[in-house]
């Protein structure tokens, strides 16, 4: 798999980032290491968790991370791998109550670091953001945990544009790195943020995306498959799909996205996994996507499905705009 280098740091990934959350709840250790073994077989370096995934779970925390911390140090993989997780997320009993303070990032930092088993965090994410808290606050502290060692790098995850600038600026005029990526839901499928389950999320549109396109900030979207619903619609698998994945995806302008996904499809030979991998992959700024795979052969398929960018064009045609942003007149538009 292709590699990329992240602007500011000396990290360079995998184009994919496989994503943790299944690591150590619905799939139990053995299954969650065969997942793992099968990522880096394909030549997967990029490992996305949290040290809250899967407490919404009950029983043991952090599973995630203390499953790939288990696995790292029993395969030996740790300096091959570019580790990231995500702290200051609020309590999950209390999701109106931010934790951008000081104490809780140190302390949630402190907490993945042994969950993981290691010294240092590559990449390490704020998982929400807190509009009262000052950006120049919450650099302090990141900053803070750069000089002393135990992260490389840091970025943001559910920010909204106006902070992600004002935090870039303050970062200039102090000469800090300030972040070095953004993650965000995004993918193919379109999504309303006024339709996300959960607020604090934030979906990539307008003001988000002309910011990574003016930057080159990259993004690394979740949710970067639509949750398998592109290939579920393929199939006509839609009825095994997960009720809250299906009621966020499976609305009349996907199901027009997802005819032309499978035009495009008959028309080029592609898989339907590499058009929604390549609707990412052909943005006009760095995308690394988070893929959630659950089975090795999701992992096989998914990593296959990275070597072939859509075109603008493409894209224009996926959305249903002409390549100068006009709707395209449904006549033109190729549909099965
Ligand atoms: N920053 C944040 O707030 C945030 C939020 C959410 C997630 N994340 C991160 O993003 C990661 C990925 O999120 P996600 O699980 O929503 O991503 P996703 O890749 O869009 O969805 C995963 C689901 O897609 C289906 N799938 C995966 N690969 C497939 C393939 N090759 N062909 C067909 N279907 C496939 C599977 O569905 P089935 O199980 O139905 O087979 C799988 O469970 C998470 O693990 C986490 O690391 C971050």
């Amino acid at each position: 798999m292709q590699t990329i280098k992240i602007p500011k740091t000396d990290l360079t990934p995998s184009l994919l980032c496989l994503g943790g959350v299944p690591l150590g709840s619905v799939l139990d250790e053995r299954r969650s290491f065969a997942l793992l073994d099968a990522f880096v077989a394909q030549g997967g370096t990029f490992l996305d968790t949290a040290r809250v995934y899967a407490d919404w779970l009950p029983g043991e925390r952090s599973t995630s991370e203390k499953t790939i911390g288990r696995w790292l140090k029993q395969r030996r993989q740790r300096n091959r791998l570019v580790i990231a997780t995500k702290g200051a997320h609020p309590e999950l009993t209390a999701m109106h109550r931010p934790r951008l303070d000081r104490a809780s990032i140190v302390a949630d930092l402190d907490q993945s670091l042994r969950n993981l088993q290691t010294d240092v965090i590559d990449l390490y994410w704020l998982h929400r953001d807190d509009p009262l808290t000052p950006v120049a606050v919450i650099l302090d502290t990141l900053q803070d945990q750069l000089r002393a060692g135990k992260i490389r790098a840091y970025g943001c995850s559910n920010w909204r544009a106006e902070r992600i600038a004002a935090a870039q600026a303050c970062a200039q005029s102090q000469g800090w790195p300030g972040f070095v990526a953004d993650q965000m839901l995004w993918s193919l499928a379109a999504v309303a943020q006024e339709t996300l389950p959960d607020p604090t999320m934030v979906a990539m549109q307008g003001a988000l995306f002309d910011l990574h396109a003016a930057s080159g900030l990259p993004a690394l979207p979740y949710a970067a498959q639509a949750n398998g619903y592109f290939q579920r619609a393929a199939e006509g698998t839609l009825d095994g799909m997960n009720a809250a994945s299906r009621l966020l995806y499976d609305t009349p302008e996907n199901r027009r996205r997802s005819q032309a996904v499978q035009a495009l499809a008959a028309e080029t030979g592609r898989s339907i996994s590499a058009i929604v991998l390549g609707y990412l992959l052909g943005q006009p700024f760095p995308v690394l996507p988070i893929v959630g795979c659950r089975t090795v052969t999701q992992v096989e398929d998914s990593c296959s499905a990275t070597d072939a960018p859509l075109h603008a064009a493409e894209i224009a045609r996926i959305e249903g705009r002409a390549g100068d942003g006009t709707p395209v007149p449904a006549e033109t538009f190729p549909v099965q």
